[in-house]
């Protein structure tokens, strides 16, 4: 029992911690993401080892650079043989476009990672925009424009939050992926997330894959907790 399109969130420090974690799950296929503390903290020998462990990995390093570098560290990750990356949108398409050529170069085999775009980080708001960054337009519309630049530049999809899935896809069609975070099962206590959505209210507004961490990786029995999260996302209870 496991669903490659619920990706749970691996914010440990030390790959000893994740071992420890994933061998609860021995049997499972799982899908997970590697953000930039873990990677930076532990680095290739993991990636490998999660993958020898038999799961998929989302390596949630968020590229933002001149084109050719962040076509140059992308080739490098493609030959991690990792499932999915992603870069930032306010990159320019320009940047998009060659993060994916060297996917395309780096990828081993035939598969190459899927690849998604930030848009506006949820730590960003109207005023921000406004005050700092000099963007007068409605934050709906700035994630609008360049959701739209990264379907343009040929990525696969966004990171955006469930109550923005249905907004993208009516725009942008239903194969582009939506990745969101901020998820709770309804018995959870809140955490930090301010807008917190469960699994079933994420399959009902359009996600692609939700992003799963504490509500799992912070239960005592993880596995029991993956599988109510499994079952509520499938609509099975
Ligand atoms: O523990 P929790 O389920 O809140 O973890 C969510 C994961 O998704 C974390 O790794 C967090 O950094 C990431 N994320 C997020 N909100 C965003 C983008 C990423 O919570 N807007």
């Amino acid at each position: 029992m496991s669903d490659s399109r619920i990706c749970i969130a691996l914010d440990f420090q030390t790959k000893q911690e994740v071992e420890t974690f994933l061998n609860k799950f021995e049997g499972e296929s799982l899908y997970v993401k590697v953000g930039m503390e873990l990677f930076y903290g532990e680095g290739i020998e993991m990636i490998k080892m999660i993958k020898e462990m038999g799961h998929q990995i989302f390596l949630d390093l968020k590229l933002h650079d001149i084109p050719n570098t962040v076509k140059s560290a992308m080739k490098q990750l493609a030959k991690l043989d990792v499932d999915m990356v992603n870069v930032h949108a306010s990159g320019s398409i320009a940047m998009m476009k060659a993060a994916m050529e060297g996917l395309n170069e780096g990828k081993v085999g035939n598969k190459r990672p899927l690849c998604i775009a930030v848009t506006c980080l949820t730590s960003l708001d109207q005023d921000v925009l406004e005050q700092e960054l000099l963007i007068q337009k409605p934050l709906d519309q700035v994630v609008l424009q360049w959701a739209t630049n990264a379907r343009d530049a040929g990525l696969d999809g966004i990171v955006c939050s469930p109550l923005e899935s249905k907004l993208i896809h009516d725009n942008l069609g239903s194969e582009f992926l939506t990745v969101t975070p901020g998820i709770r099962l309804a018995s959870d206590s809140v955490n930090d997330q301010k807008r917190v959505t469960t699994p079933a209210m994420a399959r009902e507004m359009t996600s692609s894959y939700i992003v799963v961490g504490r509500t799992i990786t912070g239960a005592s029995d993880p596995l029991a907790t993956y599988k109510k999260v499994y079952q509520d996302f499938q609509g099975e209870n």
